[in-house]
Formats: structure tokens, C-alpha cells, sequence
């Protein structure tokens, strides 16, 4: 374990590092001498646990957070993003790319950190390419103008300085995530002393995982945002953020929303379909108040090679009601995280038999196919 380190500017009075273990009982616990003074050093203790150890009284005698020079905070940012596989960051306020996860920040005074001025969006590298990257790419345009971000560049630079941020990682099974906001300035509500809009952009290890077994989904209680909120990918996640506690505290794994008209919305990071008219028809509900999902669109077109096949005979976007979505043959959730995932039970009923159904995993193997050897329109190679 990585021992942590709480420094004062100068001896707190009285105590010896001897005293310190007899009084307090933390065999390691040892006071130090460092570059702004001295610190006890504590192997298993957490950032909260220190100050309420230090918190004595409320004097100035007592304040224990140290004051630390630039070097230092790098030090700290080096241990607190210990085991995290952040491989590089593209930041526009510095122009440039960094590989170092302590140099992976960003400015408070940015308008998307406190006020939530900005949109996002991601892409999945396989195998050394981007899936999706322009399918992405043309969403989060279509939100930042939704949101009233200017672009920092033309889509073009964005794109290179994305696919860049990628080959510099060496990265070649992970997920690049990339925001856009107003940029730094001020902590007022109005963007306008925002000095310039923003693109930041990271590169993360992770391992695609696709696990076809079928899981339980459970409405969700937390109001679904409106349309013109709904169809922006913002960095405003809070409902979606409680919604999937909400799910996991029922011991689901998503959350539903259905809108004020009873019809089926989204999950909280994913589109939703189902397979009606005795497994042969493919819906999925109309986007117009929904995030409008790359992969739900991307497994449409896929849909229809299971029409030609003689699996199914229509693929349909269409208003789908919660009583019509709890009757279905098969229920899926799609999205670029989950890729397809069969739903198997709704609140407390079952869908269809209560099992996996075979156009779920018909169309997440096309997906998967897709997303290895798929055209060029989908697959962006990243040169290394
Ligand atoms: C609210 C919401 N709906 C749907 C999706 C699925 O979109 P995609 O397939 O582009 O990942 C996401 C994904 O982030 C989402 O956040």
C-alpha cells in the first residue's frame, strides 16, 4: 500500500514520533521532516481519517493542510492516480498531449466543471482502430451546438487531434473519451468571459467485455430529463447517475425510464429494443426524446442481415408503451458500453421466457463482427 503523507508547516507542539505511537497506537505512523515542514506518515490511513486525527481543535495551532509547491502536487497527483491505466490526455489549454495521469487535469474555472457547460462523447479502440469514430464525432458537434459551445477547431483538427491522442497512448484495446466546453474564464453563470471554447480528450485502458448473460432492469423512479436535455449528450448526467443507483440498489442493473405518455425512453448510458409479433419483429423507440444512440443506430442497419436471413421480418423504429415492452418476445439494452445486452426481467416480470433469446445474441455477434472487421465507414485505423 502506497503510504500517505500529511505535512505541517512547522513541529505540531509536543509530540515526539515515540509519544505519537503511544498515544494514538499506529505502530507505523512516524513524524517526518519534509520540504514544507514536518508530517506524520500514515500507511493505511484515508484523506478523511487523517484530518479528523489531526482536527484536535480549531486553532491555527491544529490546521493540518499543507501548503505545497507545484512539484509537490505532481508528487500527490502521482500516488492519488495510482492503478488507474490513464494513458495520455489531450488538452487544448495547453495545446498538447501528455502521457504523464499527474498532468491529467483540468481548470476549475473551466465553465463545464462549474456550471456543467460542456458535452462529451466516446469511442471504442479495438484492436488499434476507432469504432465509430465519426458517427461520434458528428454527435458531439451536434451537441456542443445544442449546448451553444462554439468548436475550438474545425471537425477535422478535432478529429486528428483525437486520432493523435490515440496513437500517442500506444493504446489498441481501450476507450477515448473527449469533451467540449466554453472553456476557462470566470465563476459566473454566463459563459461570455470564457476566454476560449475547450476540447479535452483521454485515452483509457480497459478490456471490451461482453458478457451475453441476461440481467434485470427495473423502472426508474427518477424523472427522465426533457427532450431538449435528453437529446444532448451533457456532462449534466445527475438524474442518470441516480437512476443507475437506484437499479443497482434494487439489485438490477440498469434503471428504465418511460416518458409522461407511457412510453419506453432509455436507460441511463443506453437505448433499449424488443422483439414483438412472436420474435420477428425488431423495435426500438424513436429517438426524437432520447440520446440518440450510435450503436442502436449502427445495430439497425446490422438488423437487417437478420431480415435477409429469414430471422426476423421487419426492423421498426417505432413508440413502444411500457405494457407492450413488458410483453415482448426479447428485450435487449444497447450501447457502446454494454454493446447488446439481453434483459430477462422487468420489475417483477419476466420477458418472454425468462432466458436469453437468440436475436440478442444474433445481433450482438454482428456487432462484435462489425466492430473487428467492419467497413471503413465504421473502422478509423490509427496509425502508430
Ligand atoms: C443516455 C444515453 N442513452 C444512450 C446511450 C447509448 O449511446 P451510444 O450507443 O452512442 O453509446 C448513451 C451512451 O452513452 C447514453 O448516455
Amino acid at each position: 500500500m502506497i503510504s500517505q503523507f500529511v505535512c505541517f508547516p512547522k513541529p505540531v507542539a509536543g509530540f515526539s514520533p515515540e509519544m505519537t505511537v503511544n498515544t494514538w497506537n499506529f505502530a507505523s505512523l512516524s513524524l517526518v521532516q519534509c520540504s514544507s515542514g514536518y508530517g506524520f506518515r500514515f500507511p493505511h490511513k484515508s484523506k478523511r481519517e487523517r484530518r479528523i486525527l489531526m482536527c484536535s481543535d480549531s486553532s491555527s495551532q491544529s490546521w493540518n493542510v499543507p501548503v505545497l509547491s507545484s512539484s509537490e502536487v505532481i508528487e500527490r497527483l502521482k500516488q492519488a492516480r495510482g492503478g488507474q491505466q490513464f494513458l495520455a490526455m489531450y488538452s487544448s489549454v495547453v495545446d498538447g498531449i501528455t502521457t504523464d495521469p499527474a498532468a491529467m487535469v483540468l481548470p476549475l474555472d473551466d465553465h463545464m466543471v462549474h456550471r456543467g457547460h460542456g458535452v462529451f462523447d466516446t469511442a471504442t479502440i479495438i484492436n488499434g482502430y476507432l469504432y465509430e469514430l465519426d458517427q461520434h464525432l458528428d454527435r458531439i458537434i451536434r451537441s456542443a451546438s445544442m449546448a451553444k459551445i462554439p468548436l475550438p477547431f474545425r471537425r477535422e483538427d478535432i478529429r486528428r487531434i483525437l486520432i493523435q491522442t490515440v496513437s500517442v497512448s500506444g493504446c489498441r484495446d481501450g476507450s477515448l473519451r473527449y469533451w467540449l466546453s466554453t472553456g476557462p474564464g470566470d465563476f459566473l453563470l454566463s459563459p461570455s468571459h470564457c476566454r476560449e471554447p475547450a476540447l479535452y480528450a483521454i485515452v483509457i485502458k480497459t478490456n471490451l467485455t461482453t458478457n451475453p448473460k441476461g440481467v434485470k432492469v427495473v423502472t426508474s423512479s427518477i424523472p427522465i430529463k426533457p427532450p431538449e436535455f435528453a437529446t444532448v449528450k451533457s456532462v449534466n448526467y445527475l438524474p442518470n447517475v441516480l437512476s443507475q443507483m437506484e437499479a443497482e440498489a434494487k439489485g438490477a442493473y440498469a434503471g428504465i425510464w418511460v416518458d409522461k405518455d407511457g412510453f419506453i425512453a432509455e436507460g441511463p448510458n443506453m437505448n433499449v429494443a424488443f422483439v414483438v409479433n412472436g420474435g420477428k419483429e425488431l423495435v426500438m423507440p424513436r429517438f426524437d426524446n432520447v440520446l440518440s444512440g450510435c450503436t442502436a443506430k449502427r445495430t439497425l442497419t446490422l438488423a437487417e442481415q437478420l431480415v435477409n436471413k429469414g430471422m426476423l421480418k421487419s426492423v421498426k423504429v417505432m413508440d413502444v408503451t411500457i405494457e407492450d415492452g413488458k410483453k415482448a418476445d426479447e428485450m435487449m439494452l444497447i450501447g457502446s458500453g454494454v454493446l447488446i445486452k439481453p434483459v430477462i426481467q422487468w420489475d417483477e416480470e419476466f420477458i418472454g421466457d425468462g432466458k436469453e433469446g437468440p436475436i440478442a445474441k444474433a445481433l450482438l455477434d454482428l456487432l462484435l463482427e462489425d466492430m473487428s472487421s467492419g467497413p471503413s465507414s465504421v473502422r478509423v485505423c490509427v496509425p502508430y
